[in-house]
Order: structure tokens, then C-alpha cells, then sequence
């Protein structure tokens, strides 16, 4: 049956993760996987999921079905997060019961789970993903069998946002098409909208009839919890629809447990609840339910004001550590006698950068001195350390020269 089947190529960030465990190097550095390093370089647990969990281990008495979308308390929980009070427009949402939230296996289970609601609910439509972009996007959209193109996105030149670009690109977008949007912290580029280009956008997709579908994989690393979630409020201001897929694996360290959500934004509370059974529908048909263990977890944090407080200075010192590594990096670069400017770096937010380096550079840091990066030139930068950054930055300016 499978004789002349060929293997698939794979993905490159999967390979990476291989080499780099496979790597007997004692004094390796991991730049390439996407999860978030504490200064000994380790991914922790946090201590307000320790708590939550042990206080789950107490209490809960059942491990029945939670049903296709989940746990209602999850679902809420999100809505607090992507809609916080400062934002009055989706208050007003809230209050007219225009949001709908369904619980899925991690912000890729919620893109999936979008992806064939889309493909259901308006057959035609094309989905528009920014350029570069996340590379898994275009194999969630496609095996959803939605068909893919792209916008600009990055001014490679100049390694900033090319945002005239991104206007001119999305002007030609066809009316009733869905484009993709990072909410913070753009993966690859670490180049977000600030306000102004948010309300641009909103007004752009507004006038010509296209639903973004908005990825939200690091609401709380880039300024912080309110301030991240700003994208997603002022296109609640011009469009009618959205739809939302949040990731808890960074912001709640909880990778392994696949937790995420797809919101669904409507024009009134019927729509909302006939875009929310399509939601539960593709559910059914796809995994049937979620697991419970994350979102408990989730929504036991969100529910006690102070595991909640705990959690959002657990948060803030992963952003701040984040945004330290950026600035010390650029700086150490420097000092090491690096003949480009990286300050770019320290103006970025969230893991990731496009560093710059070309893939022989990449190939040469991997062989020479066991440094891991993904050949596109993308960086994580939470993969630093104090301790690794010496080393780290010598053997950049080495391959630069
Ligand atoms: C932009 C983006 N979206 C979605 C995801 C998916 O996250 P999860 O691990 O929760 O599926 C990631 C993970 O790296 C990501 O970078």
C-alpha cells in the first residue's frame, strides 16, 4: 500500500531539536527551539501552576467528558485575558454577548480548529498569512485545505516592519478573504503594529470586507498583559467579526499540557452562537474533546486574585528576563567588535529576531561551536544566558568576519 509513498522533508525545526539533544557538547546553546529559558536554561514550571495543580489534585472528583469546546470557566478566563477592562469597546462585546469561546489542544489546536471553521462556514475564502510568518501556518491552513498566500511583512534591508508594504499588499486582498495577524511578540521578527498601525489595519480590513483571524502565542512578552492584547481591541473597533487563537504554552509555561482557545467575535449574540455549535461541530469531527488537565489549570489561575497575582509576576519576570537578554546581547555584540549594528534587536519584542546571520553562518555556529539556530537566521533569544552570552557573542562576530 505505502510502496511508492515517499517520506515527507520534514520539519526543519524538529530536525534541529534532534542535533542539538544529540549534541554531546557540554557547554551547547539551544537558540532554536520556541520555549521560554530561565537563566540556568531551563524551561520551568511555574510556582502558580504548582499551586493550582496541587490544589486540582485535592479538590477535583471526576475525570468525565468536558464536551466539544471545553470548559465553560476556560473559556471565560481567555475573554478576561484578550479583553481586559481598560479596553471599553469590548466591554461592550462582553456585555452583548457577541464572544464566544471554545477550549482546544494548544494555540495550534485552536489555528486548526479556526482553519476548519473557516473552511466550513465560508468555503471561498483564502486566508492571507504575513510574510515570513510562523512556517507551521501555511501546514495548519493547508491541511485544513485552505489555500495560502502572503503579504509583506519585512523590510529585510533594513530588518524592520514594512508596514507601507503590508498596506499595499492587504489593499489587494479580495472582499470576504481572511488574513492572519500576530497579536505581539511576530513570529519570526519579533516586529510588531504599534497603535497606529493597529487602528490602520482595522480601518483597511473594515472598508473592504476582510475577517482577521489574529494569533495570539505570547499575550503577556512583549509589554506586558493589557498592553499586548491593545491589536486585538482596536480591530474590535472596526470589525465585526474575528477570530482569536490563543496559545497558554508560553505565557503559562504549560507546553506539554496543549491548552489553548479559539474566540469567535460576532455581529450580535446569534451569530456568535451559530459560529459557536460550527466551532463545537468541527470539534466533534476532528478530536472529539479537549484534555482538561491544562485548562483547569488555566482557569484555576485566572479565578483566585492571588494565584493570579503570582502569575503575572511570574510573567513579567520572563518578559523582563527576555527583554534584558536582548539589550545585553546587543550590547556584548558590540564590545566584541561586531562591525554591524544589531541595536534592531533591542527594539524587538518577545522570543524571537531574525538575526541576520546567513545559513552558512548558521551551519558554521552548529559545527564550530555547538550554537543551535534555525537556518533562516531566526534567533530565540530567551535561549541566552549571562553565562553563554561571551561565548555566544565571540562566535557571531567570528562567523560575521
Ligand atoms: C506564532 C505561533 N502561533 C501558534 C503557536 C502554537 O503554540 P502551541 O504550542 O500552543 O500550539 C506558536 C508556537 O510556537 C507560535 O509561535
Amino acid at each position: 500500500m505505502f510502496a511508492t509513498l515517499q517520506p515527507t522533508a520534514g520539519d526543519p525545526l524538529l530536525a534541529l531539536m534532534t542535533a542539538f539533544k544529540a549534541d554531546s557538547r557540554s557547554d551547547k546553546i539551544d537558540l532554536g527551539v520556541g520555549v521560554y529559558k530561565d537563566e540556568e536554561g531551563h524551561t520551568p514550571i511555574l510556582a502558580s501552576v504548582k499551586t493550582a495543580e496541587a490544589y486540582l489534585l485535592e479538590t477535583q472528583d471526576t475525570k468525565t467528558y468536558i464536551g466539544p469546546a471545553g470548559a465553560p470557566a476556560l473559556g471565560k478566563a481567555i475573554e478576561q485575558l484578550l479583553f481586559p477592562t481598560i479596553y471599553t469597546t469590548s466591554q461592550q462585546l462582553l456585555a452583548d454577548n457577541r464572544v464566544a469561546t471554545a477550549q482546544t489542544p494548544g494555540g495550534t489546536g485552536a489555528l486548526r480548529v479556526g482553519a476548519d471553521f473557516i473552511h466550513r462556514a465560508l468555503p471561498k475564502a483564502k486566508i492571507w498569512v504575513s510574510n515570513p510568518t510562523w512556517a507551521n501556518h501555511y501546514n495548519i491552513f493547508e491541511s485544513a485545505g485552505l489555500e495560502v498566500g502572503d503579504y509583506r511583512y519585512y523590510d529585510a534591508a533594513n530588518q524592520s516592519l514594512d508596514f507601507a508594504g503590508m498596506l499595499a499588499s492587504l489593499q489587494t486582498v479580495p472582499a470576504g478573504d481572511v488574513v492572519l495577524l500576530h497579536a505581539c511578540c511576530h513570529n519570526p521578527t519579533g516586529l510588531d503594529l504599534n497603535a497606529e498601525q493597529w487602528h490602520q489595519v482595522g480601518a483597511l480590513l473594515q472598508e473592504r470586507g476582510i475577517m482577521p483571524f489574529i494569533d495570539s502565542a505570547y499575550l503577556g512578552f512583549a509589554e506586558g498583559l493589557e498592553e499586548d492584547a491593545k491589536g486585538i481591541n482596536i480591530l474590535a473597533e472596526y470589525c465585526a467579526d474575528m477570530l482569536i487563537a490563543c496559545s497558554c504554552s508560553k505565557n503559562f509555561g504549560l507546553y506539554n499540557e496543549r491548552i489553548g482557545a479559539l474566540t469567535v467575535v460576532a455581529a450580535n449574540k446569534r451569530d456568535a452562537q451559530a459560529a459557536f455549535s460550527q466551532i463545537s461541530y468541527c470539534i466533534r469531527g476532528n478530536y472529539s474533546m479537549p484534555p482538561n488537565h491544562g485548562a483547569a489549570i488555566v482557569s484555576t489561575i485566572i479565578n483566585s486574585s492571588e494565584l493570579r497575582q503570582q502569575w503575572q509576576q511570574e510573567l513579567a519576570a520572563m518578559r523582563s528576563r527576555i527583554l534584558s537578554m536582548r539589550q545585553q546581547f546587543t550590547q556584548k555584540l558590540a564590545e566584541c567588535g561586531a562591525q554591524r549594528d544589531f541595536g534592531f534587536i533591542a527594539e524587538q519584542r518577545g522570543m524571537f529576531s531574525f538575526s541576520g546571520l546567513n545559513p552558512a553562518q548558521v551551519t558554521q555556529l552548529q559545527t564550530d561551536d555547538a550554537i543551535y539556530i534555525v537556518g533562516s537566521g531566526r534567533i530565540n533569544v530567551a535561549g541566552m544566558t549571562s553565562s553563554n552570552l561571551d561565548r555566544l557573542c565571540q562566535a557571531i562576530v567570528r562567523v560575521l568576519d
